[in-house]
């Protein structure tokens, strides 16, 4: 008899103990810091700290009149949706969002998802592509932001049939840059892809509240045009825009969205009020003056900024060095965090730094005051 008495049973559970023990060797090793809010200026823990580490760029996420809608939505529609939208989870505040997003974008539908992330594995496991053309930021397959790579890698695989999918970020959240969408476009057209772009950090940014698509004039070349909500636009959740037959097959077949419960109606409602401020309201040149103010300090100090967006990356080179910096920044009482490798290449770390619009004038000189203080400590000058 399979487990009679006195046979010993066998440990099938996980050691995470030993899991966590390999992170902890190998500097991986991630915790928890309790922010009070998500506004520029908070206490963490009880200390206050500036915070230059966060994707609410245009400050929306404790804007008023955004907070205010999100209340709206939860006093006239629910506090969550209640169930999956294909249950009885669709309601009014989704599709009054969904409407003015494909507006936006200029689509014929949208369709909003959980999460960001949920957006992208939803859309990407549906649409099962055959083959996944990705920038080597998203994964590995082409040189980053290189449409040569890419027609390069389509050559070698021109034999092969089937559906094939380029997919890439329009603004890469590590360096900062912009791909170089209209030629990834070309090249795709050429060999017949289709073209998927997160415009995770570029939505309401840009053109009309709109992305790199709608500043480069891209929209109708792009196939899947998918984002998010929790960034720029201050509140939770994800998208994608496009054609009908899109939006309907994603409906069905989207299983981040079929099996996860609709979008909670207070995010769905902030989202709408942040999305008409970005299209029309001034917090766009805001976060444009503090990033020019800021990328001009840090660069008259003699750090190598690099990047043409909001997010500014701050180089440093050795991993110690840039963890000793984004330390010491902290004991000044600005947080921003250090990345280094395996998120970005060996002999690459750097320190990101992400403005907003939210961030005073005195805010942003404080933040270069810092990093003269602790750069000159640390010789990084
Ligand atoms: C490029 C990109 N896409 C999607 C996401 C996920 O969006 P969300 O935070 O809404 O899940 C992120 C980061 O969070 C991102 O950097």
């Amino acid at each position: 008899m399979a487990g009679g008495e006195g046979q010993q049973t066998r440990d099938r559970g996980f050691d995470l103990r030993a899991r966590l023990r390999e992170r902890e060797r190998r500097g991986l090793e991630r915790s928890l810091d309790t922010a009070e809010s998500a506004a520029p200026r908070t206490r963490f823990d009880g200390d206050e700290r500036l915070v230059f580490a966060s994707n609410n760029y245009l400050g929306l996420a404790t804007d008023d009149r955004v907070q205010a809608a999100a209340a709206e939505a939860a006093r006239e529609v629910g506090a969550g949706a209640g169930a999956s939208r294909l249950v009885t989870g669709d309601t009014t505040a989704h599709r009054a969002l969904e409407r003015e997003l494909a507006d936006t974008k200029d689509t014929d539908r949208a369709l909003v998802f959980s999460s960001g992330y949920a957006a992208n594995v939803g859309t990407l496991t549906a649409l099962d592509p055959d083959v996944v053309f990705s920038d080597e930021l998203n994964h590995a397959v082409y040189d980053h932001c290189d449409p040569h790579s890419l027609g390069a890698a389509m050559r070698e695989r021109e034999d092969d049939d089937g559906s094939w999918l380029v997919v890439t970020d329009t603004v890469f959240s590590m360096d900062g840059d912009v791909a170089p969408l209209h030629d990834l476009c070309d090249v795709a057209e050429r060999h017949g892809a289709w073209v998927m772009a997160d415009e995770a950090h570029a939505t309401g940014l840009y053109e009309d509240g709109g992305g790199i698509a709608e500043r480069d004039g891209l929209g109708d070349r792009v196939d899947v045009r998918l984002g998010t909500l929790s960034k720029a636009l201050g509140s939770q959740g994800g998208y994608v825009a496009g054609s009908e037959t899109l939006v309907r097959y994603l409906v069905n077949a989207a299983r981040s969205f079929v099996f996860s419960t609709g979008l909670a109606p207070p995010a769905a409602g902030a989202a709408r009020k942040a999305l008409a401020i970005s299209r029309t309201g001034d917090c766009r040149e805001r976060l444009w003056a503090n990033v020019a103010r800021l990328r001009d300090g840090l660069e008259s100090l003699g750090y190598e900024v690099r990047g043409d967006t909001q997010i500014l990356p701050v180089m440093v080179g050795d991993r110690e060095d840039a963890v000793a910096l984004a330390d010491s920044l902290r004991e000044q009482g600005v947080v921003a965090p250090a990345i280094r490798p395996p998120t970005v290449p060996e002999g690459t770390s750097r320190i990101r730094v992400a403005p907003t619009a939210a961030h005073t004038r005195e805010e942003i000189d404080d933040c270069i005051a810092a990093f003269e203080t602790v750069g000159g400590r640390l010789d990084l000058l």
